[in-house]
């Protein structure tokens, strides 16, 4: 397993009966989380009068009960990166810390590559994954369907120092993105996407993982430079399993570039019983 353990900001407490227990900055936040199938005694006390509790209803969706939480708050990563934070719709904070094992994975990468890296990232959110792409030297296209995720994103740019990096912010569908980058010729040295199970473009189109996220592999494959650098699939889509991924790649990628690939799942340590809380799986191909 891939284990994000680089963060002093943020940590996983505790996990039990469908909820975790979470430190972000000075704030603990009780958050549901399906992968937590046990129910283990709650010894913490953070449990019982947490900043923040996330509340799922049986109608879907939830709601925030709050004690004593800023409305907004920052952290850091590797004195990298910095992410503004906010309690929103679906237990949503702003970051999803697993992926700083990912983010470590390409930067270095990037870091090596001894010449300029042309990134793209789809779905691309609040741009953690832009950000650490940009602070490694990579030119970076940052494309979410969401003009309030990609402010977001612009003004963690801003708190980190990399507003004037080169990064472009798109406001788009990303499987209309990369068709229209196939017609201009565009290429890019590495590829990042995250995207959700389910999801809607600027204009209402429909993204469904299972039946797009192949397609999307296939129109990737043509926009890739003739020395691509690297390419990676995240996914915490129930069922999309580290294998799933592989055959993907292999089948689309490393026939056409040679190099390597290699999948797992992703987690987080939880810091008062040395377990790890798993958050999904990664494919990741990479020139040799
Ligand atoms: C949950 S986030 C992905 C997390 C993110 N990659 C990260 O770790 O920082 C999913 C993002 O996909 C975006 N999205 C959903 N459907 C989309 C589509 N068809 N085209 C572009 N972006 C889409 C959403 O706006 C959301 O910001």
């Amino acid at each position: 397993m891939w284990i994000a353990d680089g963060w002093d900001d943020y940590e996983v407490l505790d996990t039990s009966d469908g909820e975790k227990l979470e430190r972000w900055g000075d704030y603990f936040l009780v958050r549901p989380d399906p992968q937590v199938l046990w129910n283990t005694p709650k010894k913490l006390k953070q449990w019982n009068n947490p900043n923040g509790h996330y509340h799922r209803s049986s109608k879907g969706g939830g709601q925030w009960d709050f004690n004593h939480l800023p409305k907004t708050w920052d952290i850091k990563y590797k004195d990298m990166m910095t992410f503004h934070l906010q309690p929103f719709s679906f237990k949503h904070t702003g970051v999803f810390p697993e992926q700083a094992v990912n983010w470590d994975w390409f930067s270095n990468k990037i870091q090596q590559a001894g010449r300029p890296i042309k990134v793209l990232n789809l779905f691309a959110y609040t741009g953690g994954a832009t950000l650490a792409a940009a602070a490694a030297g990579a030119s970076v296209t940052h494309v979410d369907a969401s003009k309030g995720m990609v402010n977001w994103a612009k003004e963690n740019a801003q708190i980190s120092g990399l507003r004037d990096k080169p990064i472009r912010w798109l406001v788009d569908d990303c499987v209309k993105f990369v068709e229209r980058e196939i017609r201009r010729g565009n290429q890019y040295d590495g590829i990042i996407m995250d995207p959700p199970s389910y999801g809607r473009g600027p204009k209402g189109e429909i993204w469904k993982i299972e039946e797009k996220i192949y397609p999307l592999v296939q129109l990737c494959s043509k926009i890739l430079t003739k020395n691509p650098l690297f390419f990676l699939i995240n996914s915490y889509t129930t069922g999309l399993q580290p294998a799933v991924l592989t055959y993907m790649i292999e089948t689309e990628i490393r026939t056409k570039f040679g190099g390597k690939v290699t999948a797992d799942e992703i987690g987080l340590p939880v810091s008062s019983n040395g377990l790890v809380l798993p958050c999904g799986a990664s494919g990741r191909w990479e020139n040799e």
